[in-house]
């Protein structure tokens, strides 16, 4: 496995790749979800690039950059184990200058649920997304489903600046309980963990009452609040693939989310139905 540092370095790696070039962009403390995403492009690409970058311009100010979980040896290691070609670790100095041109989210989509708890956070997530892409020019690039509007932002983008990239979208990876796979994980303690299973309870719930024929999202919303009542809930939504609120669910087009706060912890969750 060659290690990049530089986008220099990174493209002299690039050079010895044979075919087509598998992506697979990450904030490192890499998990069996990172090991699913890294397992698929293994398998569907002639040479696999990985990359770590905790990228600050997508953390606003008092979000969790400075403690955000770092694990550099054990990252590398997983890397290597799965087979990975090119791992690009690069610091802030090589992905960002002074007074640059940013990407935007677009208004709507790019400002409710995550947009409005987090606002900002998605120009920064385009933006690193689109200076990887453009460094890496892979074939494919490879996304979990847990973030589900990151996901359909970057699909987006991709479309919009007409950008010759598959995104291929990963099912998210959970513990045997429920509880989806996170790097922020790492910050709940034993008391905290057992509640965060409220959040995929709570989307069990919603397929559950869908299975029996309830199609009405108020009304899934509603007995999805219930099961999170006890935690600090930033928003229940039910939205078609488009990312637009839907009243009712359409089999094949909605997706089911969450986002709450567990003690200091802030988790997402979602299902697609
Ligand atoms: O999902 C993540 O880990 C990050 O948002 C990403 C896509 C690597 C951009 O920093």
């Amino acid at each position: 496995m060659i290690i990049a540092r530089s986008v220099s370095e990174l493209r002299s790696a690039l050079d010895t790749c044979k075919g087509g070039i598998g992506f697979v962009p990450t904030m490192g403390a890499l998990h069996i979800g990172h090991r699913t995403l890294i397992d698929a492009a293994r398998k569907e690409n002639e040479c696999v690039v990985v990359s770590i970058f905790v990228n600050p311009t997508q953390f606003l100010p008092g979000e969790d950059l400075s403690k955000y979980p770092r694990k550099e040896e054990a990252d590398f290691k997983i890397c290597e184990l799965s087979g990975v070609d090119i791992l690009f670790y690069p610091d802030v100095s090589a992905m960002y200058g002074e007074d640059e041109v940013r990407i935007c989210a677009p208004d709507i989509r790019g400002y409710i649920l995550e947009g409005t708890s987090r606002p900002g956070h998605f120009d920064g997530v385009l933006t690193v997304v689109m200076k990887l892409l453009n460094m890496v020019r892979p074939s494919r690039v490879y996304f979990g489903k847990k973030d589900a509007q990151q996901l359909a932002l970057i699909t987006q983008m991709c479309q919009n600046f007409f950008m010759n990239i598959e995104i291929v979208p990963m099912e998210t990876v959970r513990e045997s309980d429920g509880l989806a796979l996170s790097s922020r994980n790492a910050y709940l303690n034993p008391i905290e963990r057992q509640e965060a299973l409220k959040l995929s309870a709570a989307l069990k719930c919603a397929t559950k009452m869908l299975m029996q024929g309830n199609t009405k999202s108020t009304e899934i919303k509603g007995a999805m609040e219930a099961i999170l009542e006890p935690l600090d809930v930033e928003y229940v939504a039910v939205v078609n693939r488009a990312f637009e609120l839907i009243d009712e669910v359409v089999i094949g087009d909605t997706i089911v989310l969450v986002a709450a706060r567990v003690g200091m912890t802030r988790l997402i969750d979602n299902v697609w139905m």
